[in-house]
């Protein structure tokens, strides 16, 4: 099963909103200066790029975004000439060497099929003593939402354990992470947690998002039969605590990582 994504509003009520939520921490943990190129890689619907437009005082932004529909989003989204988004991927940024001062990222890395190959091109497009910098859920544990999923999923199909995002993406804890970054020649590199609240209104709010079919968890449940995709929503009504509004407040944590291009 491969990850779609292409569908904007489903993808903004999966993880857009959250996203939305991780972007202004992770700014000002990166703590940049005004000014200058910044490339976001995987843009998407520009939960990040349009973060960086509004709070950092950014020169220009480019977004670079596989997906036609979601660039055409992330360019809707945002009425400023500073902002362009090119296809593209990281494995083959369509973009010059060096011609960025910050080089971004979030929620991405882990989807780039050679990571390592990503990280060396998002390198190549940065000055010599820029940034590279991104953030990706923490699967294993701290992204609740998700991870109540795939908790929920595997009790009920065995066949679930080799999509759990957690299995799939080991990349996705501060060791790796720092190690890839290291090995990949990166000096000044820290990994940092981000806490972010997900708090949903009630039941339909948490659920309706996995049958939008965007991500892999929602990919999952929707390619289930009627009967075994009742029987993982009843699991999980009857599992996810409610607050005494009859809201579900979670938490979801991302692990921000940067880098320092030297060369
Ligand atoms: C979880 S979404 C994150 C989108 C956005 N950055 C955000 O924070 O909301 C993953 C994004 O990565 C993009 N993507 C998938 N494979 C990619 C690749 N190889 N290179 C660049 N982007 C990729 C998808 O099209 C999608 O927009």
């Amino acid at each position: 099963m491969t990850d779609a994504w292409e569908v904007d509003p489903a993808y903004e009520n999966y993880i857009g909103r959250w996203s939305r939520l991780v972007a202004p921490r992770f700014l000002r943990w990166l703590a940049a200066d005004p000014g200058g190129a910044w490339c976001d890689v995987g843009c998407g619907t520009g939960a990040l790029a349009h973060t960086v437009l509004r709070t950092a005082d950014p020169a220009r932004v480019v977004g670079v975004e596989p997906s036609a529909s979601f660039a055409a989003a992330a360019r809707a989204g945002a009425d400023d000439l500073r902002f362009d988004v090119r296809p593209g991927t990281a494995e083959s940024l369509p973009a010059e060497d060096g011609e960025f001062d910050r080089v971004v990222s979030g929620l991405v890395l882990n989807f780039v099929p050679d990571p390592a190959e990503g990280l060396a091109e998002m390198r190549r497009v940065t000055r010599a003593g820029g940034t590279v910098a991104g953030y990706v859920w923490d699967y294993a544990e701290g992204m609740q939402l998700i991870r109540a999923f795939w908790d929920a999923a595997r009790e009920l199909d065995e066949a679930a354990a080799k999509l759990d995002e957690s299995v799939r993406f080991p990349l996705c804890r501060p060791r790796p992470l720092h190690d890839l970054l290291s090995t990949a020649g990166f000096t000044g590199v820290a990994v940092h947690p981000l806490d972010v609240p997900t708090v949903f209104a009630d039941f339909d709010d948490y659920w309706r998002p996995f049958l939008g079919g965007q991500g892999p968890a929602p990919g999952y449940c929707t390619s289930l039969s009627d009967g075994s995709r009742t029987e993982l929503r009843d699991l999980l009504d009857a599992r996810l605590r409610r607050d005494e509004t009859g809201r579900i407040a979670l938490t979801a944590r991302a692990w921000a990582f940067r880098g320092t291009v030297s060369r």
